[in-house]
């Protein structure tokens, strides 16, 4: 009973290129609202459907190509600026200068970083986001391996696909293999999306105030 809930309102998706809010699937089937909810997030969290944003509402869509993490070599350098370049926000001056730095971070962690804590996801052979992240040994003296997310970004263009999510979680899976306990990362305050992103893997909030000085 369930599977069959679930195959048909995969079946509706199919056949629908444009997408279908949830209220069009329920009418469709003859469902409630509450089992539609249900059904699209067990596909979801299954990689089969994605939905995209238009305006309020949400339109369901069948995935059709996976997302296909891989390990990431200097060859991606090009894709992966071009990536950060669409999603960097500071405007022209501060982002040249974000630019210039985001490559040098690329080209040492592609270069001499750990290879399983670079991380890219492909939609149909294309780079559609990556991840950097890497192990310090000795964190604020407690002596402990931390893992730190330096860096990540998703085009735009597959954004909502659940290509962040990926990487996220492949990332934290690598991370655990490697037997670090924790994973931090640093989010300026007004960064909504990355907030709810970090949160969405399971990232909380650090009782520690980072501080700073120039000299
Ligand atoms: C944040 C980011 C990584 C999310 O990637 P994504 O592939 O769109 O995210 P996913 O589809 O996997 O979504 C995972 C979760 O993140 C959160 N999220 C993603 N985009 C969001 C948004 N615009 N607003 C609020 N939450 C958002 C949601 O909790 C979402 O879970 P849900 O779909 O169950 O609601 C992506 O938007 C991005 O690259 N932003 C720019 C990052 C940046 O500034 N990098 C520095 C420059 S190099």
């Amino acid at each position: 009973m369930e599977e069959n809930i679930q195959t048909q309102i995969f079946n509706v998706l199919q056949n629908a290129s444009a997408g279908f809010q949830m209220e069009e699937i329920g009418e469709k089937l003859g469902l409630t609202r509450h089992t539609v909810a249900k059904y699209l997030e067990i596909l979801r969290a299954e990689g089969k459907i994605h939905y995209q944003k238009a305006g309020r509402a949400k339109l369901w869509k069948v995935l059709s190509t996976a997302v296909v993490t891989r390990l990431l070599g200097l060859d991606d350098l090009e894709d992966i600026l071009r990536i950060a370049e669409k999603v960097e926000r500071s405007d022209n001056s501060e982002k040249v200068a974000r630019m210039a730095s985001l490559k040098e971070t690329a080209v040492y962690q592609l270069e001499y970083g750990d290879p399983l804590l670079n991380l890219g996801a492909e939609i149909d052979g294309k780079l559609a986001g990556f991840i950097f992240g890497e192990v310090k040994i000795w964190e604020f003296g407690r002596g402990e391996k931390t893992g730190w997310i330096k860096v990540l970004g998703v085009d735009q263009d597959f954004q909502g696909m659940g290509v962040g999510h990926k990487l996220g979680a492949t990332l934290l899976g690598h991370f655990k293999k490697k037997n670090v306990k924790k994973v931090r990362t640093l989010v300026d305050w007004y960064e909504g999306d990355l907030i709810s992103y970090f949160k969405s893997l399971g990232f909380s909030m650090l009782g520690m105030l980072p501080l700073e000085k120039e000299i």
